[in-house]
């Protein structure tokens, strides 16, 4: 009897393991059904003699509970792989669950960052009058920073750029070694390249110490420079001109006013009128204009530091902030420029 037990139990164990989900309600009728195996053996227990009787009892019970929980693991993992592949052997659980009535689920979308946008739309603007976007590199020489665009070694006019220096050995030629503070830098790389005219745009990150509701440590700029023979300053207007109305709006307009830049000789500071007063004057602005850059006839010392020639050519130059154009645009209103960078996408979202 013992063995009889021990090979049905082999038996159904064998079908159990390498059961499909169609065959286990069938395994389970062969042999724990009324007329099962297991069912009708355990029938002739009450035919064996007493101490048998006992000891057989326990065992075909214990072999009944591990089929059962064998059979029923089974079918509970067929359960799970039936919900997860969506398919079952006869494919209607699959249909039940389906609602095709039932609105679809939008899968969350990004977009641009309102800084990238502004790149872009910069970089357009100024390609359709002949610009070529160039980069270069955000950790600079002193030289190319600084030197390069006429200031004198110990200009206390470096102070002005709040600079990051890098902790390194300065470079016996170029000079110490930092995150550049404006795309200015980029003049002389661009006209050491050895390439006349120059008509390049700029647009990189800039790294200064500072920190407060205009001011970010790093933020971006736009540098545009000209170099040929005889650029003067009505090109440099005429180039504010298309950005400011492409840019801003026809109703909006500029003025130039005299300032000071080493690199640039003479200089200008650029304001557009107030999109919000339209040039009246508000709390906004400073009686109308708002602020957005400097810009200048290149310096003739910046030319031959770029191996031009001062007596031949001549060029203008202008740098922006791209964060600062941002906020002067009609319709956008940021009060804290950190906002930009915060990662908060319940603000980013609204653009
Ligand atoms: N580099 C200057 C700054 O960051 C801006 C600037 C002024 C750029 C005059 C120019 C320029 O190209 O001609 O403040």
């Amino acid at each position: 009897m013992q063995e009889i037990l021990i090979q049905i139990k082999n038996e159904a164990m064998s079908l159990i393991v390498g059961a499909e989900e169609r065959d286990i309600e069938q395994i389970y009728i062969d042999f724990l059904g009324k007329k099962g195996k297991l069912t009708l053996a355990m029938r002739d227990i009450p035919k064996l003699n007493i101490e048998e009787r006992a000891e057989i009892g326990r065992l075909a019970n214990e072999i009944k509970d591990i089929l059962e929980d064998q059979i029923n693991d089974k079918r509970k993992e067929f359960k799970k792989t039936s919900k997860t592949s969506n398919h079952n052997s006869s494919g209607k659980q699959r249909f039940e669950d389906l609602d095709v009535t039932l609105p679809g689920i939008k899968p969350p979308l990004g977009s641009l960052h309102l800084v990238t946008q502004a790149i872009e739309e910069i970089t357009s603007i100024f390609e359709k009058i002949g610009f070529s976007r160039v980069r270069y590199p955000e950790v600079e020489f002193d030289w190319y920073a600084f030197g390069a665009l006429n200031f004198p070694n110990n200009h206390p006019a470096r102070d002005d750029w709040e600079t990051f220096f890098i902790e390194q050995q300065p470079d016996p030629k170029m000079g110490p070694v930092l995150l550049t503070p404006h795309t200015s830098s980029g003049q002389v790389r661009e006209m050491l390249k050895g390439k006349l005219p120059i008509k390049m745009l700029n647009i990189a990150k800039c790294y200064r110490r500072q920190s407060d509701v205009s001011h970010t440590q790093m933020f971006h700029q736009f540098e545009g420079l000209v170099v040929g023979e005889g650029i003067n300053i009505s090109h440099l207007k005429g180039v504010l001109e298309f950005f400011v109305k492409s840019y801003f709006g026809e109703n909006r307009t500029f003025r130039i006013r005299p300032y000071h830049f080493q690199f640039t000789e003479p200089s200008f500071e650029i304001d557009v009128t107030c999109g919000v007063c339209d040039g009246v004057g508000c709390r906004l602005c400073k009686e109308g204009w708002l602020e957005m850059g400097g810009s200048g006839m290149v310096h003739p010392n910046v030319l031959k530091a770029g191996k031009i020639d001062p007596e031949k050519y001549t060029g203008f130059a202008f740098g922006w902030g791209v964060e600062r154009v941002l906020m002067m645009k009609e319709g956008i209103s940021i009060d804290d420029l950190r906002l930009l960078y915060s990662n908060d996408l319940d603000f980013l979202e609204q653009f």
